[in-house]
């Protein structure tokens, strides 16, 4: 029996290591070590041993198993190496890996974000309004009359029910009044809609960015200083800024800011970027009587606001030809701003 167990393990660790391919290995294992294995049958044979040799033949039989045991899990480690280095075969695993490409922030949310971060330093704090509205919010609070232009349904997008998509985040001023007191200093950017015709300046969907500073003796010079100052930190010291008398009917005195727009290759021009003028006293007091008190009394409380479009700003800081680019999702556009 002795021999036996020699003769297949010899016989085994042949096979093993003659073996060329997992297959062929897990053959040879199978064919000592399986059910019907050399090895197995030999090792049912052990209840046939004399009873004073049975222990020195199991000794053997788990020798010989720990052994060729040993060679097959060899083998196989080794037998995978060479597989997974046959895989590798023609791959330069040095060469740099191809670029993924990385998206980023569009134009108009850098330009918001910059801006809210400059006003924000001057102690405005971020406000909110819906842009569902109705016309007592985007109008009559405004001191906007019901025959204004503005209101009319070639300019405004009215629903059914009468509410309106807002056609300015200056209904965020009402909205803000209505809930807090003075001293009250806010901007909200957000969305606006106006049944404009598009062009090269013109969106019917655009982005604004309200601002609303209400408090005793607030001036002019603070409305002058405030958005002069917030224009040189976004655009530099170099840039061309002016004031317009204009009308608003929330505003008096109003005005229109203008900034020089460069784009690349043509001389520059004046590009209205803002609305701005001292909160009318009407609208505080529209707001005192929503409110039922008097807590923006004329008498005590004045205050600045100013309407910015993002769009426009985000053309000036670039130099951006046509605002349509702003929302043409074109990558070749988009992309020099990664
Ligand atoms: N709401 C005006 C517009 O969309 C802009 C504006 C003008 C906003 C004067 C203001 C303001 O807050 O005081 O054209």
């Amino acid at each position: 029996m002795k021999e036996q167990i020699e003769a297949i393990q010899n016989e085994a660790l042949a096979q093993i290591s003659a073996a060329a391919d997992e297959r062929t290995l897990d053959d040879a294992r199978v064919a000592v070590l399986g059910k019907k294995g050399t090895l197995t049958l030999v090792a049912a044979g052990i209840k046939d041993v004399p009873k004073e040799d049975k222990a020195a033949v199991g000794q053997l039989l788990n020798a010989a198993r720990t052994v060729i045991t040993a060679a097959l899990e060899e083998k196989q480690i080794a037998l995978r190496e060479i597989a997974d280095r046959a895989a590798l075969v023609g791959i330069d695993v040095t060469l740099p890996a191809r670029q993924i490409s990385v998206g980023s922030l569009h134009p108009l949310t850098l330009i918001r974000d910059e801006a809210i971060r400059i006003l924000r330093r001057m102690g405005f704090a971020l406000a909110d309004g819906p842009e569902i509205e109705d016309e007592f919010h985007c109008f009559d609070a405004l001191n906007t009359p019901a025959d204004h232009p503005a209101r009319n349904e070639k300019d405004t997008f009215y629903f059914d029910s009468g509410k309106l998509l807002r056609t300015h985040t200056s209904s965020v001023q009402i909205r803000t009044m209505e809930t807090q007191t003075p001293p009250i200093r806010i901007i909200c950017p957000g969305s606006a809609y106006r049944r404009d015709e598009i062009d090269a300046t013109h969106l019917s969907v655009f982005s604004q960015l309200e601002g609303l500073y209400v408090g005793e003796n607030v001036s002019l010079p603070d409305l002058k200083g405030t958005l002069e100052y917030f224009l040189r930190e976004l655009f530099g010291t170099s840039t061309e800024v002016r004031f317009r008398p204009h009308f608003f009917p929330f505003t008096e005195p109003s005005f229109e800011i203008d900034v020089k727009l460069t784009v690349k290759g043509e001389a520059p021009k004046w590009i209205e970027i803002a609305g701005c003028g001292m909160v009318d006293p009407a609208v505080f007091e529209a707001i005192n009587k929503s409110r039922k008190d008097n807590a923006f009394d004329p008498e005590k409380v004045t205050g600045f606001a100013f309407g910015m479009g993002l769009d426009r700003l985000a053309m000036i800081r670039w130099g951006i030809k046509d605002i349509r680019l702003l929302i043409e999702n074109d990558a070749r556009f988009l992309k020099q701003f990664a």
